[in-house]
Protein backbone atom coordinates (compact mmCIF):
# COMPACT_ATOMS: atom_id res chain seq x y z
CA UNK A 1 0.00 0.00 0.00
CA UNK A 2 1.19 3.56 -0.90
CA UNK A 3 1.52 6.06 1.90
CA UNK A 4 -0.30 9.42 0.68
CA UNK A 5 2.58 12.00 1.43
CA UNK A 6 1.89 16.22 0.66
CA UNK A 7 4.51 15.66 -1.97
CA UNK A 8 3.29 13.19 -4.77
CA UNK A 9 6.09 10.15 -4.80
CA UNK A 10 5.62 9.31 -8.88
CA UNK A 11 4.22 11.10 -11.59
CA UNK A 12 0.87 9.16 -11.69
CA UNK A 13 0.63 11.08 -8.57
CA UNK A 14 1.75 14.45 -9.85
CA UNK A 15 -1.37 16.59 -10.48
CA UNK A 16 -1.26 18.98 -13.33
CA UNK A 17 1.74 20.74 -15.71
CA UNK A 18 1.07 17.81 -18.06
CA UNK A 19 3.21 19.19 -20.61
CA UNK A 20 6.37 18.47 -18.54
CA UNK A 21 4.90 15.79 -17.11
CA UNK A 22 4.00 13.81 -20.53
CA UNK A 23 7.50 15.09 -21.91
CA UNK A 24 9.54 13.94 -18.42
CA UNK A 25 7.45 10.31 -18.68
CA UNK A 26 8.99 9.60 -22.31
CA UNK A 27 12.05 10.31 -21.65
CA UNK A 28 12.60 8.20 -18.14
CA UNK A 29 11.12 5.34 -20.02
CA UNK A 30 13.41 5.64 -22.98
CA UNK A 31 16.54 6.06 -20.31
CA UNK A 32 15.45 3.07 -18.52
CA UNK A 33 14.93 0.77 -21.48
CA UNK A 34 18.60 1.71 -22.54
CA UNK A 35 20.03 1.51 -18.54
CA UNK A 36 21.27 4.93 -19.43
CA UNK A 37 20.62 7.66 -16.78
CA UNK A 38 18.41 10.29 -17.74
CA UNK A 39 20.04 13.60 -20.08
CA UNK A 40 20.22 16.36 -17.47
CA UNK A 41 17.01 18.17 -16.90
CA UNK A 42 16.40 22.35 -16.30
CA UNK A 43 13.03 22.70 -13.95
CA UNK A 44 12.23 26.65 -14.86
CA UNK A 45 9.36 28.36 -13.49
CA UNK A 46 7.83 30.68 -10.29
CA UNK A 47 8.57 29.79 -6.77
CA UNK A 48 5.86 26.96 -5.35
CA UNK A 49 5.09 25.41 -8.77
CA UNK A 50 6.70 22.29 -7.61
CA UNK A 51 10.24 22.03 -9.12
CA UNK A 52 11.63 20.07 -6.41
CA UNK A 53 8.64 17.91 -5.78
CA UNK A 54 9.17 16.80 -9.72
CA UNK A 55 13.10 16.27 -9.26
CA UNK A 56 12.59 13.75 -6.44
CA UNK A 57 9.88 12.02 -8.57
CA UNK A 58 12.77 12.27 -11.18
CA UNK A 59 14.81 9.92 -8.92
CA UNK A 60 12.03 7.60 -7.60
CA UNK A 61 10.84 6.71 -10.90
CA UNK A 62 14.45 6.12 -12.25
CA UNK A 63 14.77 4.37 -8.84
CA UNK A 64 18.28 6.17 -8.03
CA UNK A 65 19.51 8.20 -5.16
CA UNK A 66 18.43 11.69 -4.78
CA UNK A 67 21.42 14.07 -3.84
CA UNK A 68 20.34 17.76 -3.09
CA UNK A 69 21.92 21.31 -2.65
CA UNK A 70 21.67 24.32 -4.27
CA UNK A 71 23.17 27.74 -5.60
CA UNK A 72 23.84 29.96 -3.08
CA UNK A 73 25.24 26.73 -0.50
CA UNK A 74 27.97 25.89 -3.12
CA UNK A 75 30.38 28.82 -2.22
CA UNK A 76 33.63 26.99 -3.42
CA UNK A 77 34.94 25.06 -6.43
CA UNK A 78 36.01 21.98 -3.99
CA UNK A 79 32.51 22.49 -2.37
CA UNK A 80 30.81 21.41 -5.72
CA UNK A 81 34.03 18.96 -6.24
CA UNK A 82 33.55 16.92 -3.27
CA UNK A 83 29.45 16.33 -3.70
CA UNK A 84 30.65 15.29 -7.73
CA UNK A 85 32.96 12.71 -6.89
CA UNK A 86 30.61 11.79 -3.77
CA UNK A 87 27.93 10.76 -6.65
CA UNK A 88 27.21 7.34 -7.62
CA UNK A 89 25.91 5.32 -10.99
CA UNK A 90 22.59 6.86 -12.43
CA UNK A 91 22.30 9.10 -9.19
CA UNK A 92 20.31 12.61 -9.25
CA UNK A 93 21.75 15.73 -8.29
CA UNK A 94 19.30 18.29 -7.42
CA UNK A 95 20.93 21.74 -7.32
CA UNK A 96 18.00 24.35 -6.50
CA UNK A 97 18.43 28.23 -7.78
CA UNK A 98 20.99 26.33 -9.68
CA UNK A 99 21.51 30.72 -11.18
CA UNK A 100 23.07 31.59 -8.17
CA UNK A 101 26.03 29.27 -8.62
CA UNK A 102 28.83 31.31 -8.22
CA UNK A 103 30.81 31.95 -11.93
CA UNK A 104 34.41 29.62 -10.68
CA UNK A 105 31.91 26.79 -9.73
CA UNK A 106 29.97 26.52 -12.69
CA UNK A 107 32.90 26.12 -14.75
CA UNK A 108 33.31 23.09 -12.76
CA UNK A 109 30.08 22.29 -13.94
CA UNK A 110 30.38 22.24 -17.71
CA UNK A 111 33.33 18.90 -18.16
CA UNK A 112 31.02 17.07 -15.45
CA UNK A 113 27.96 17.72 -17.50
CA UNK A 114 29.47 17.41 -20.49
CA UNK A 115 31.78 14.39 -20.06
CA UNK A 116 31.58 13.15 -16.72
CA UNK A 117 34.97 14.17 -15.52
CA UNK A 118 36.15 16.81 -12.89
CA UNK A 119 38.86 19.03 -13.84
CA UNK A 120 41.30 19.95 -10.71
CA UNK A 121 44.46 22.07 -10.36
CA UNK A 122 46.46 20.68 -7.98
CA UNK A 123 49.18 23.00 -6.10
CA UNK A 124 49.65 26.38 -7.14
CA UNK A 125 52.04 28.57 -9.38
CA UNK A 126 54.95 27.31 -11.10
CA UNK A 127 53.90 23.72 -9.85
CA UNK A 128 50.09 23.83 -10.70
CA UNK A 129 48.50 21.14 -12.95
CA UNK A 130 45.45 20.24 -14.14
CA UNK A 131 44.00 16.43 -13.79
CA UNK A 132 41.49 14.52 -15.00
CA UNK A 133 39.03 12.79 -12.47
CA UNK A 134 36.13 10.43 -13.95
CA UNK A 135 32.71 10.70 -12.60
CA UNK A 136 30.21 8.54 -12.57
CA UNK A 137 27.27 9.02 -15.07
CA UNK A 138 24.64 11.23 -13.67
CA UNK A 139 21.56 13.12 -13.96
CA UNK A 140 21.22 17.04 -12.91
CA UNK A 141 18.44 18.29 -12.19
CA UNK A 142 18.66 22.36 -12.06
CA UNK A 143 16.15 24.56 -10.89
CA UNK A 144 15.56 28.19 -11.46
CA UNK A 145 12.54 30.71 -11.52
CA UNK A 146 13.67 31.78 -15.53
CA UNK A 147 15.53 29.69 -17.82
CA UNK A 148 17.08 33.11 -18.58
CA UNK A 149 18.73 33.74 -15.70
CA UNK A 150 21.38 31.21 -16.53
CA UNK A 151 24.45 31.54 -18.73
CA UNK A 152 23.94 29.74 -22.16
CA UNK A 153 26.76 27.69 -21.62
CA UNK A 154 25.13 26.26 -18.56
CA UNK A 155 21.87 26.66 -20.54
CA UNK A 156 23.20 24.22 -23.47
CA UNK A 157 24.28 21.56 -21.53
CA UNK A 158 20.75 20.72 -20.84
CA UNK A 159 19.21 17.87 -23.09
CA UNK A 160 15.76 18.29 -21.17
CA UNK A 161 14.11 22.03 -20.37
CA UNK A 162 10.92 21.54 -18.51
CA UNK A 163 8.93 24.82 -18.05
CA UNK A 164 6.26 24.88 -14.95
CA UNK A 165 3.56 27.19 -15.14
CA UNK A 166 0.61 28.22 -12.87
CA UNK A 167 -1.74 25.78 -11.97
CA UNK A 168 -5.18 25.79 -13.89
CA UNK A 169 -8.18 25.76 -11.30
CA UNK A 170 -9.33 22.35 -12.38
CA UNK A 171 -5.74 20.77 -11.38
CA UNK A 172 -5.32 23.01 -8.01
CA UNK A 173 -8.80 21.99 -6.53
CA UNK A 174 -7.72 18.57 -7.39
CA UNK A 175 -4.73 19.05 -5.42
CA UNK A 176 -6.50 20.88 -2.55
CA UNK A 177 -8.57 17.53 -2.43
CA UNK A 178 -6.01 15.11 -2.23
CA UNK A 179 -4.29 17.35 0.28
CA UNK A 180 -7.19 17.36 2.49
CA UNK A 181 -6.97 14.05 2.81
CA UNK A 182 -3.83 13.58 3.76
CA UNK A 183 -4.45 16.07 6.36
CA UNK A 184 -7.41 14.09 7.34
CA UNK A 185 -10.15 16.83 6.93
CA UNK A 186 -13.31 16.68 4.61
CA UNK A 187 -13.56 19.48 2.50
CA UNK A 188 -16.64 20.25 0.66
CA UNK A 189 -16.07 20.65 -3.02
CA UNK A 190 -17.50 23.94 -3.33
CA UNK A 191 -14.92 25.23 -0.47
CA UNK A 192 -12.04 23.52 -2.80
CA UNK A 193 -12.88 25.40 -6.05
CA UNK A 194 -13.07 28.52 -3.58
CA UNK A 195 -9.55 28.18 -2.58
CA UNK A 196 -8.48 26.81 -5.53
CA UNK A 197 -9.66 29.98 -7.21
CA UNK A 198 -7.85 32.02 -4.75
CA UNK A 199 -4.15 30.86 -4.23
CA UNK A 200 -2.43 32.25 -7.23
CA UNK A 201 -2.06 29.23 -9.36
CA UNK A 202 0.21 28.16 -6.88
CA UNK A 203 0.25 24.40 -5.08
CA UNK A 204 2.55 25.80 -2.32
CA UNK A 205 -0.11 28.55 -1.43
CA UNK A 206 -2.99 26.50 -1.87
CA UNK A 207 -1.82 23.77 0.85
CA UNK A 208 -0.52 27.24 3.16
CA UNK A 209 -4.16 28.40 2.63
CA UNK A 210 -5.93 25.12 3.20
CA UNK A 211 -4.18 24.35 6.66
CA UNK A 212 -5.25 27.96 7.90
CA UNK A 213 -9.05 27.26 6.90
CA UNK A 214 -8.75 23.86 8.22
CA UNK A 215 -7.53 25.51 11.73
CA UNK A 216 -10.94 28.19 11.40
CA UNK A 217 -13.06 25.00 10.47
CA UNK A 218 -11.74 22.93 13.02
CA UNK A 219 -12.52 25.85 16.01
CA UNK A 220 -16.13 26.15 14.40
CA UNK A 221 -16.82 22.46 14.42
CA UNK A 222 -17.24 21.74 11.29
CA UNK A 223 -17.40 18.11 10.14
CA UNK A 224 -15.96 19.28 7.11
CA UNK A 225 -14.69 22.81 5.36
CA UNK A 226 -17.55 23.96 4.71
CA UNK A 227 -17.48 27.09 1.67
CA UNK A 228 -18.50 29.73 3.90
CA UNK A 229 -15.87 28.91 6.11
CA UNK A 230 -13.65 28.86 3.38
CA UNK A 231 -14.70 32.36 2.42
CA UNK A 232 -14.67 33.76 5.56
CA UNK A 233 -11.06 32.06 6.85
CA UNK A 234 -9.90 33.55 2.93
CA UNK A 235 -10.62 37.29 3.73
CA UNK A 236 -9.37 36.96 7.60
CA UNK A 237 -6.35 36.02 5.74
CA UNK A 238 -6.25 39.09 3.51
CA UNK A 239 -6.38 36.96 0.18
CA UNK A 240 -9.23 38.60 -2.32
CA UNK A 241 -11.99 36.82 -4.57
CA UNK A 242 -9.18 36.50 -6.99
CA UNK A 243 -5.99 35.35 -5.03
CA UNK A 244 -4.30 38.95 -4.62
CA UNK A 245 -2.82 39.24 -1.04
CA UNK A 246 -2.19 41.65 0.90
CA UNK A 247 1.60 42.69 -0.94
CA UNK A 248 -0.04 42.42 -4.96
CA UNK A 249 -2.67 44.86 -3.50
CA UNK A 250 0.00 47.54 -1.96
CA UNK A 251 2.22 46.86 -5.00
CA UNK A 252 -0.93 47.56 -7.84
CA UNK A 253 -1.60 50.06 -5.46
CA UNK A 254 1.11 51.88 -4.76
CA UNK A 255 1.58 51.59 -8.79
CA UNK A 256 -1.93 53.79 -9.07
CA UNK A 257 -2.02 56.19 -6.54
CA UNK A 258 1.85 57.04 -6.01
CA UNK A 259 2.93 56.88 -9.35
CA UNK A 260 -0.36 57.69 -11.54
CA UNK A 261 -0.73 54.26 -13.10
CA UNK A 262 3.09 54.56 -14.23
CA UNK A 263 5.60 53.90 -15.77
CA UNK A 264 7.76 53.18 -12.28
CA UNK A 265 10.89 51.40 -12.50
CA UNK A 266 11.56 48.38 -10.54
CA UNK A 267 13.56 49.39 -7.67
CA UNK A 268 11.80 52.79 -6.77
CA UNK A 269 9.03 50.30 -6.64
CA UNK A 270 10.95 48.16 -3.98
CA UNK A 271 11.65 51.01 -1.99
CA UNK A 272 8.34 52.68 -1.81
CA UNK A 273 6.18 49.22 -0.88
CA UNK A 274 9.53 47.61 1.35
CA UNK A 275 9.75 44.40 -0.74
CA UNK A 276 13.40 43.48 -2.14
CA UNK A 277 13.17 43.81 -5.98
CA UNK A 278 14.14 40.34 -6.65
CA UNK A 279 10.99 38.66 -4.88
CA UNK A 280 9.14 41.41 -6.71
CA UNK A 281 10.25 40.23 -9.91
CA UNK A 282 10.28 36.62 -9.16
CA UNK A 283 7.10 36.14 -7.17
CA UNK A 284 4.42 38.92 -7.68
CA UNK A 285 5.24 40.12 -10.93
CA UNK A 286 4.90 37.11 -13.41
CA UNK A 287 1.36 36.21 -11.74
CA UNK A 288 0.35 39.72 -11.87
CA UNK A 289 1.82 40.06 -15.58
CA UNK A 290 0.17 36.65 -16.70
CA UNK A 291 -3.30 37.74 -15.30
CA UNK A 292 -2.98 40.94 -17.30
CA UNK A 293 -2.75 43.63 -14.38
CA UNK A 294 0.35 45.20 -15.39
CA UNK A 295 2.95 45.31 -18.42
CA UNK A 296 6.58 45.72 -18.47
CA UNK A 297 7.53 49.16 -20.89
CA UNK A 298 10.67 50.09 -21.36
CA UNK A 299 10.16 52.61 -19.03
CA UNK A 300 8.88 50.44 -16.08
CA UNK A 301 6.08 49.07 -14.73
CA UNK A 302 2.46 50.12 -15.14
CA UNK A 303 -1.30 49.22 -14.70
CA UNK A 304 -3.71 47.98 -17.13
CA UNK A 305 -7.12 49.14 -16.92
CA UNK A 306 -8.15 45.86 -15.09
CA UNK A 307 -6.64 46.89 -12.52
CA UNK A 308 -8.22 49.77 -12.16
CA UNK A 309 -11.48 47.97 -12.40
CA UNK A 310 -10.33 45.58 -9.61
CA UNK A 311 -10.12 48.17 -7.36
CA UNK A 312 -13.06 50.13 -8.67
CA UNK A 313 -10.60 53.21 -9.89
CA UNK A 314 -12.03 55.45 -12.87
CA UNK A 315 -9.30 54.26 -15.44
CA UNK A 316 -6.39 56.52 -16.54
CA UNK A 317 -4.40 55.48 -19.60
CA UNK A 318 -1.01 56.31 -18.72
CA UNK A 319 0.29 54.94 -21.96
CA UNK A 320 -1.19 58.28 -23.61
N1 LIG B 1 1.10 18.81 -4.08
C1 LIG B 1 1.79 19.87 -4.48
N2 LIG B 1 1.89 19.89 -5.82
C2 LIG B 1 1.26 18.81 -6.28
C3 LIG B 1 1.00 18.28 -7.56
N3 LIG B 1 1.44 18.89 -8.67
N4 LIG B 1 0.30 17.16 -7.65
C4 LIG B 1 -0.14 16.55 -6.53
N5 LIG B 1 0.04 17.00 -5.31
C5 LIG B 1 0.74 18.12 -5.17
Amino acid sequence: EEELSLRPQTLKQYIGQTKAKENLAIFIEAAKMREEPLDHVLLYGPPGLGKTTLAHIIANEMQVEFRTTSGPAIEKAGDLAAILSSLEAGDVLFIDEIHRLPRAVEEILYPAMEDFCLDIVIGTGSTARSVRLDLPPFTLVGATTRAGLLTAPLRDRFGVLSRLDYYYPEALTEIIIRSAEVFNVGINTQAAIELAKRSRGTPRIANRLLKRVRDISQVKGESAISLSTARVALDMLQVDKIGLDHIDHKLLLSILDQFNGGPVGLDTLSATIGEESQTIEDVYEPFLLQKGFIQRTPRGRIATEQTYLHFNRPYKNSTE
